[in-house]
């Protein structure tokens, strides 16, 4: 499409020519449909409206340097929503029905994925939904399964850039043994408030602490949280956080560089100690944090000074993006050619 301004888009909706739907009834999966519709026609008593049964995923298809379309860890995903569709008693979107919506809702809006080169990517956000009718608290027996794309540039405006975060402790946005390693709406739900007031007092995302003690760092709003410190890659382990299929990569690509890797709990103690850190994730791939500031302490850690990322981060980030572009070798075969 030529009149897209392909290097200057947002992170944000944009309409394309087709979404596939898929709707669970009597105990099975129907055939996957294709609409142009942007809208869907809904019960007004859906659980998904009502008590919160959803969950969504987030991926990403790349044009490649040999002009192939290439889907990233597509089976992490598939996965992913299995144990968010478990979490909040839906029905599952089986792996064959999940690949086969991605790869279709790809290839018809083929046109809208941004030319190599552009730093642009297509978003894919498969929804899941009790879309029956309940009116006591419980499961639906329907479910609706939903895939749209959009042509996204950076999540965050800045781009590969250091970004400025703020510390809350008086938010949480998952409870110590409630939704947070799952992908439902509901999460995104509790951290509006903070993430607006972030965004109001000049901050780019909200950095959560551990709920229960408040003591560790969970993760940025919409991505996980790495630090740097010497030759080690750092990055929280916690039960209340998205296990980032981005993190997994980068956990991999960081040993493959020679680094090593700890996968453990980080205390707001130690933010003092790295040289780099940074948040990751399908939106965000990597996006350098420059300074944290704590907004009850008042206090702040800074990381970068010049504008600039650090070196890790850099290099973690050209071999995750050479990856997915086809310009690096796919050593571990992450990338699916949609053909
Ligand atoms: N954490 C949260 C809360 C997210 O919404 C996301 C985005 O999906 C991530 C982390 C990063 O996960 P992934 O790398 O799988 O996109
Ligand atoms: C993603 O990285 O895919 C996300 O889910 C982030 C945000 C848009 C929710």
């Amino acid at each position: 499409m030529e009149n897209i301004a392909w290097g200057e888009l947002p992170f944000g909706y944009f309409k394309t020519d087709y979404n596939v739907r898929a709707y669970y009834k009597n105990g099975q999966w129907s055939k996957l449909e294709t609409s142009t519709s942007e809208t869907l026609n809904v019960h007004m008593a859906a659980t998904g409206l009502h008590y919160g049964q959803e969950a969504f995923e987030g991926m990403k298809a790349f044009r490649g340097i040999d002009g192939k379309i290439r889907l990233f860890r597509w089976q992490e995903n598939a996965k992913r929503m299995r144990s968010s569709a478990q979490g909040v008693m839906m029905a599952e979107v089986p792996d064959e029905l999940f690949f086969q919506a991605i790869s279709s809702v790809i290839k018809l809006n083929e046109k809208f994925i941004p030319p190599h080169g552009t730093g642009a990517s297509l978003y894919i956000r498969p929804l899941l939904f009790g879309s029956g009718p309940q009116v006591g608290v419980k499961p639906a027996l329907e479910y609706m399964f939903v895939v749209f794309v959009s042509p996204v540039g950076p999540y965050f405006k800045e781009g590969f850039k250091p970004v400025n975060v703020q510390l809350v402790r008086d938010f949480d946005r998952a409870a110590p043994l409630g939704t947070g390693h799952i992908k439902v709406g509901g999460n995104y739900a509790a951290s509006l408030r903070a993430a607006d007031r972030a965004h109001k007092e000049g901050f780019s995302a909200v950095l959560f602490l551990d709920a229960k003690e408040k003591k560790y760092i969970d993760e940025a709003g919409p991505a996980n949280f790495f630090g740097i410190k010497g030759n080690t890659y750092i990055t929280p382990d916690s039960g209340t956080i998205l296990p980032s299929i981005t993190n997994m990569s980068l956990r991999q690509i960081a040993l493959d560089l020679g680094l090593n890797v700890e996968l453990r709990p980080v205390a707001v103690e130690e933010l003092h100690t790295f040289d780099e850190v940074g948040a990751c994730g399908t939106a965000a791939v990597i996006s350098p944090i420059g300074k944290i500031f704590d907004r009850s302490e008042n206090v702040s850690w800074e990381y970068s000074t010049d504008g600039k990322p650090g070196i890790i981060s850099e290099k973690l980030y050209k071999t995750l993006m050479g990856i997915q572009l086809g310009e690096l070798e796919d050593k571990h075969g992450w990338n699916t050619i949609i053909e």
